[in-house]
């Protein structure tokens, strides 16, 4: 019946649009990435796996505040692949954030990955931007032990809504979930973007181009 065939492929859509939302499912209990492995694969090449030990699973350190002493006022202790070699081919990974007094996080994507950030001290000011509604801003404030989740690729930041120090936790779906800061991005690449290509996209004028790109 047509109705099956339509819910069928709605289902299929759906799984793969799932499948397709972090990183690929692995084949094997664990691939420990061996990093001096001159192999290129998308991820790491694995090390055999009877030299797997616990060390390669393991990674100390988050308890410590992070430097927040920058121009931001924040700072991301990533524990991604590169930390924490058994990480490669799981899509998870985890990072602490710390904030000084009024700090950010500036706007930023995750191009792989979807990110869950729990509070662990503190208040903050969170959000993300839409694609679709376009540019539709959804914010909240959170506190101590609130949860929020970011949509994978799409823009968000955090904000220190308090006069203490703040801290969070956060998963993300990638074993590398990458980071794009947009102001860096935009302002900072190297080479340039072209000052015209600025000028226009932000309907500024030249000097303020300029003035930005000297920032970053
Ligand atoms: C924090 O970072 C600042 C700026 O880079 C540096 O001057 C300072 O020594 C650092 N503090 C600690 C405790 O490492
Ligand atoms: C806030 O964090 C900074 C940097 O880690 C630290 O020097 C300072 O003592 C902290 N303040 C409080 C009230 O914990």
């Amino acid at each position: 019946m047509e109705s099956d065939r339509i819910i069928l492929f709605g289902l299929l859509a759906l799984s793969l649009s799932v499948a397709l939302a972090t990183d690929q499912s692995s084949l094997q209990d664990f691939c420990v990435a061996d990093q001096n492995s001159r192999v290129l694969v998308n991820g790491l090449a694995c090390k055999d796996p009877k030299l797997a030990e616990a060390n390669d699973f393991f990674f100390s350190g988050l308890h410590l505040a992070g430097n927040t002493s920058n121009a931001v006022g924040s700072r991301v202790t990533p524990v991604t692949v590169s930390q924490m070699p058994g990480l490669n081919t799981l899509g998870i990974s985890m990072v602490r954030i710390d904030y000084a007094p009024w700090g950010i996080n500036p706007p930023h994507t995750h191009p792989r990955a979807s990110e869950i950030l729990t509070v662990l001290d503190g208040s903050l000011e969170v959000g993300f931007v839409t694609s679709s509604p376009e540019n539709h801003h959804i914010t909240k404030v959170l506190q101590k032990g609130d949860v929020f989740v970011f949509p994978i690729g799409l823009i968000h930041y955090q904000k220190n809504a308090g006069s203490t120090n703040a801290s969070a936790i956060a998963a993300l779906t990638s074993q590398n979930p990458g980071v794009v800061t947009i102001a860096n991005a935009v302002f900072g690449s190297v080479p340039d973007i072209a000052s015209d290509v600025l000028v226009k996209a932000f309907q500024v004028d030249n000097n303020v181009v300029t003035y930005l790109q000297s920032n970053f």
